[in-house]
């Protein structure tokens, strides 16, 4: 199968199951609207699709990483929506359409993030695997995505609006603003597997070099893409006075460390039992995204 293929038969899959979640008729009033008004706008489902592709390398079998999937997607898919309030990004468009809180006000915005991260943990839990590997999986993507994870990047990103970060804090940021749900995904996927510690090694220096790539890629976007190819308003690093790297340090250099990662992502997973071409392909088509 080439790479497009196993691509969307993963997405196929992921935007299955993820159909059927928080479905019926809402119970409390538009809260389940919300959740999926956000989770099922068509994201390039990049976290999920690396849970069940780390899964199978591992020798696992992709399905049995949904629930894992679906799980990192449910957080990804919060930590947007609040990404997007007025107190953070303040943005207005979204995965191609208006941002949460612009349909649903704020206050369900910010409950629809909430309960998504509760969903992320629930469907985790009662997944049908073993119950280690479903408390292993907890336990990641709980460390990912709080205090020392994905949140303690977004402080660190507010916090570079009010004062010009350094090279070396900027790499920190985006290690744990994206780098670390990237992380969560891949680790995710080996436990779903069962597989072994130097897998998991493996995967965390994949999604540490893909991490930074992935956002530095997103820090370029934002300045050539336009908002139609990104779905999301772009221009938005400078106008709030982001500290980037693209703004740092020029494209050029901000496009030969995207390179240099890609790179130490592959190696990462060379003699681990890892190394797959569609884990290799995959880092190649997140370096050279154009949406
Ligand atoms: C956007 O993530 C936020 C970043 C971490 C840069 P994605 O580019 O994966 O967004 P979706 O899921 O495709 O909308
Ligand atoms: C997003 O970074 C990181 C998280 C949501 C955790 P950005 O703020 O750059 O993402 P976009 O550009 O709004 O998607
Ligand atoms: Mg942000
Ligand atoms: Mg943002
Ligand atoms: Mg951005």
């Amino acid at each position: 199968m080439d790479f497009q293929t196993e691509l969307t038969a993963y997405q196929e899959k992921i935007e299955d199951y993820l159909e059927r979640c928080f479905t019926g008729e809402p119970p409390y009033g538009e809260l389940y609207t919300a959740m999926r008004y956000s989770l099922l706008a068509g994201g390039k489902r990049i976290r999920p699709v690396l849970t069940m592709a780390f899964c199978c390398a591992a020798g696992g079998d992709g399905e049995q990483a949904l629930p894992f999937a679906a799980a990192i997607e449910m957080v990804h898919t919060y930590s947007l929506i609040h990404d997007d309030l007025p107190c953070m990004d303040n943005d207005d468009l979204r995965r191609g359409r208006p941002t949460n809180h612009k349909v649903f006000g704020e206050c369900m915005a910010v409950l629809a993030g909430d309960a998504l991260q509760a969903a992320a943990f629930e469907q985790v839990l009662s997944a049908p695997l073993p119950q280690e590997r479903r408390l292993t999986a907890a336990l990641i993507l709980a460390r990912e995505a709080g205090q020392d994870g994905m949140c303690a990047g977004q402080v660190l990103d507010m916090q570079g609006e009010q004062r010009a970060l350094n090279p070396e804090e900027i790499v920190r940021m985006n290690a744990l603003k994206t780098g670390c749900l990237l992380e969560a995904a891949c680790l995710m996927g080996v436990t779903a597997a069962g597989g072994s510690s130097e897998q998991m090694q493996a995967a965390r220096e994949y999604a540490a070099a893909v991490g930074l790539a992935f956002q530095i890629r997103d820090d370029i976007l934002d300045v050539t893409a336009t908002s139609a190819e990104m779905g999301k308003t772009v221009g938005k690093d400078a106008a709030q006075g982001k500290s980037t790297l693209v703004s740092l340090w020029g494209l050029e250099k901000a496009e030969q460390t995207i390179r240099e990662q890609t790179r130490l992502a592959k190696l990462a997973l060379e003699e681990t039992g890892l190394k797959t071409t569609f884990l290799e392909a995959l880092a190649d088509y997140l370096a050279g995204r154009s949406n």
